[in-house]
C-alpha cells in the first residue's frame, strides 16, 4: 500500500504512517498468534491491538468515530454505542465488512491483511467492548453458510412478484441492469452502489437484503420500504434482488 492512499483517505501523516506500518508489519508480527489460533482465540490484547493499530485511527478509541474522522472524511464511521448500531450489525456482517470493505465508503477490507481469526476477533472486541447488548443470536464462528442464510420469520421470496416490485419501485434509482444507474442517482450521493460488484455480492445475502430494504440506509438517500410495503412483498424483491444480481453467476435454483 502506498501513502498515496492515506493522503486519499485524508488520514494524518503520523497516524498514516504507524497505521501503515501496522499493516505491512501485522503478517510477520502475528505469526506465533496464528499459530496458536487454530486451538485457541487470540488474546483480549491481541485483539486490542490490532483495533488500535488498525482501526481506531476513524473509528476512534470509544467507538463513537475519531473526531477527525468526522469531519474529514466523505462518509462518516458510525457510532457503535447506539441502539441503531447494535441491531443493524450483526456479527456476520461485521466480519464481511472488515473482510471485505463498504464499498462507496472510505471502509477499506482487510481481508488482505488480517487472518480470519483476526477479522473475528477485532469484531467480537467492537461487539464486546463498544455494542453491549448486541443481540447474540448469531454466534456463528465464521462466515461459512453465509449465503446460505434464509430470510426471518421462515419467509419465502418470490421471484417473479419481486421482478415487477422492483421495476415498479427500485429501478429509478437502482437501474433496470442493478448497477446503481437509474436516471434518479444522478442526482444522488453517495450513488447507489452497483449490486454485481463482487464486494457487494459477498456482503448481501438474503437476510442482509430483506434488512436493508426494510429499514433503508441512514444517512442515505434508501428508503425505508417497511413502511410501504408487506414483508412478504419485502422478501419477494429482495429475493429477485438477490437471484438477479447478488448471485447472478452462482445461483441455478
Ligand atoms: C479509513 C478509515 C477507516 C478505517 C481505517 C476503518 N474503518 Fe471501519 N468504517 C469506516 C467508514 C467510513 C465506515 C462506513 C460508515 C459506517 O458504517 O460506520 C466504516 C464501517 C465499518 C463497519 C460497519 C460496516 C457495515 O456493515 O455497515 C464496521 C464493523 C467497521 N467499519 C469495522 C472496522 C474495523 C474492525 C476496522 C479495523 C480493522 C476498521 N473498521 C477500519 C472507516 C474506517
Ligand atoms: C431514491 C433512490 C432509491 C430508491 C427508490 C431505492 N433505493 Fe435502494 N439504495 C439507495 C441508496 C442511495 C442506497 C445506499 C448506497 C448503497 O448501499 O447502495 C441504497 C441501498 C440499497 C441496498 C443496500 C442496503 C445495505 O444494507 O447496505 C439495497 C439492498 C437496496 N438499496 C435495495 C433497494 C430496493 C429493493 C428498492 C426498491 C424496493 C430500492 N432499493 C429503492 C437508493 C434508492
Amino acid at each position: 500500500m502506498k501513502s498515496a492512499s492515506c493522503e486519499f483517505r485524508q488520514i494524518p501523516r503520523n497516524r498514516c504512517r504507524s497505521m501503515l506500518l501496522a499493516i505491512l508489519l501485522a503478517p510477520v508480527g502475528f505469526v506465533p498468534a496464528l499459530a496458536a489460533a487454530a486451538t485457541e482465540p487470540l488474546a483480549e490484547s491481541d485483539s486490542l491491538r490490532i483495533y488500535q493499530e488498525s482501526c481506531s485511527v476513524c473509528h476512534g478509541d470509544d467507538g463513537k468515530g475519531a473526531v477527525w474522522g468526522r469531519n474529514s472524511l466523505s462518509t462518516t464511521p458510525r457510532d457503535f454505542t447506539t441502539e441503531i448500531s447494535r441491531t443493524e450489525l450483526t456479527r456476520d456482517r461485521m466480519i464481511m465488512s472488515v473482510t471485505h470493505g463498504r464499498p462507496g465508503t472510505p471502509m477499506p477490507g482487510f481481508g488482505s491483511q488480517l487472518e480470519d481469526e483476526q477479522v473475528a476477533a477485532v469484531v467480537d472486541y467492537i461487539r464486546g467492548r463498544f455494542m453491549t447488548g448486541a443481540v447474540q443470536a448469531d454466534t456463528a464462528t465464521d462466515a461459512s453458510g453465509y449465503h446460505e442464510r434464509q430470510f426471518p420469520d421462515g419467509l419465502t421470496g418470490n421471484y417473479e412478484r419481486g421482478r415487477s416490485l422492483y421495476f415498479r419501485n427500485c429501478i429509478e434509482c437502482h437501474g433496470s441492469s442493478g448497477a446503481g444507474d437509474g436516471p434518479r442517482a444522478y442526482f444522488i450521493f453517495p450513488k447507489p452502489r452497483n449490486f454485481l460488484d463482487p464486494a457487494t455480492q459477498q456482503i448481501l445475502n438474503r437476510p442482509r437484503l430483506f434488512d436493508g430494504v426494510a429499514d433503508g440506509v441512514i444517512g442515505r438517500e434508501m428508503p425505508a420500504w417497511s413502511f410501504v410495503l408487506e414483508d412478504q412483498d419485502i422478501a419477494d424483491v429482495a429475493e429477485f434482488v438477490y437471484r438477479e444480481f447478488i448471485a447472478a453467476d452462482t445461483t441455478g435454483t
